[in-house]
């Protein structure tokens, strides 16, 4: 494996129990910036209602993950919520990112229904270009007025788009009430 390696070499699978303590030093070190994460990815891996997918190269090296919360005591009905996205710092911009997150929304489309879920939240860091751009690019919207502090001083944002049954061609079916509290 080489430094030039293309995006295609990663194996996208879900997190499993042995991933939790390699997911937890990913995360805390990518989002040092944001404030002390300690154990938090680690704690939140083992809750039931959290789940989420790791990118490996070989089967050995993690590269990058997410993490999805569909049941926590904070989250209100019909709520789902991204804890966490990361990418290894050297294998960023070749769309991992956006591979990852769409394979948790795609499941999240799958289990919609089923867990009673009508939206996907996340937090992010106004200044995050990257991470705006890619969270735009998969449908999430500003919500109005809603802010976060981040412990590195950062002011954030949430965001949030719709889930639920899809047409064949991508629009989501019957999903009142979301748009005018939205920011496009
Ligand atoms: C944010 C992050 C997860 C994105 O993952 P990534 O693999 O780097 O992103 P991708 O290569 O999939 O790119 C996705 C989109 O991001 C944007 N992007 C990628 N590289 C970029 C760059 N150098 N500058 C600006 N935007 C960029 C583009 O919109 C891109 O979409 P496009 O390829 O259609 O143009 C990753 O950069 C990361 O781990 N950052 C540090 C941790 C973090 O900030 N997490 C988010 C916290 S909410």
């Amino acid at each position: 494996m080489t430094d030039t390696a293309h995006h295609c070499d990663e194996r996208i699978r879900s997190i499993r129990p042995r991933d939790r303590s390699t997911v937890n030093r990913l995360g805390t070190s990518l989002f040092q910036p944001y404030g002390h994460y300690g154990s938090a990815l680690d704690v939140w891996l083992r809750q039931p209602g959290v789940k989420g997918y790791v990118s490996e190269i070989e089967g050995i090296r993690t590269t990058g993950f997410v993490l999805v919360a569909t049941r926590l005591a904070q989250l209100p009905a019909g709520h789902s919520y991204i804890l966490g996205i990361g990418v290894e710092a050297d294998r960023q911009g070749l769309g991992l990112g956006r591979r990852l997150l769409a394979t948790a929304i795609d499941d999240l489309e799958q289990e919609a229904l089923s867990l009673q879920l009508s939206r996907l939240q996340l937090n992010v860091a106004e200044d995050n270009e990257r991470a705006l751009r890619l969270f735009r690019s998969l449908g999430f919207c500003q919500v109005r007025g809603a802010t976060v502090a981040y412990g590195g001083g950062q002011r954030g944002i949430t965001m949030e788009r719709p889930l639920g049954p899809r047409e064949p061609h991508g629009h989501v079916l019957n999903q009142p009430g979301t748009d005018p509290d939205l920011l496009h």
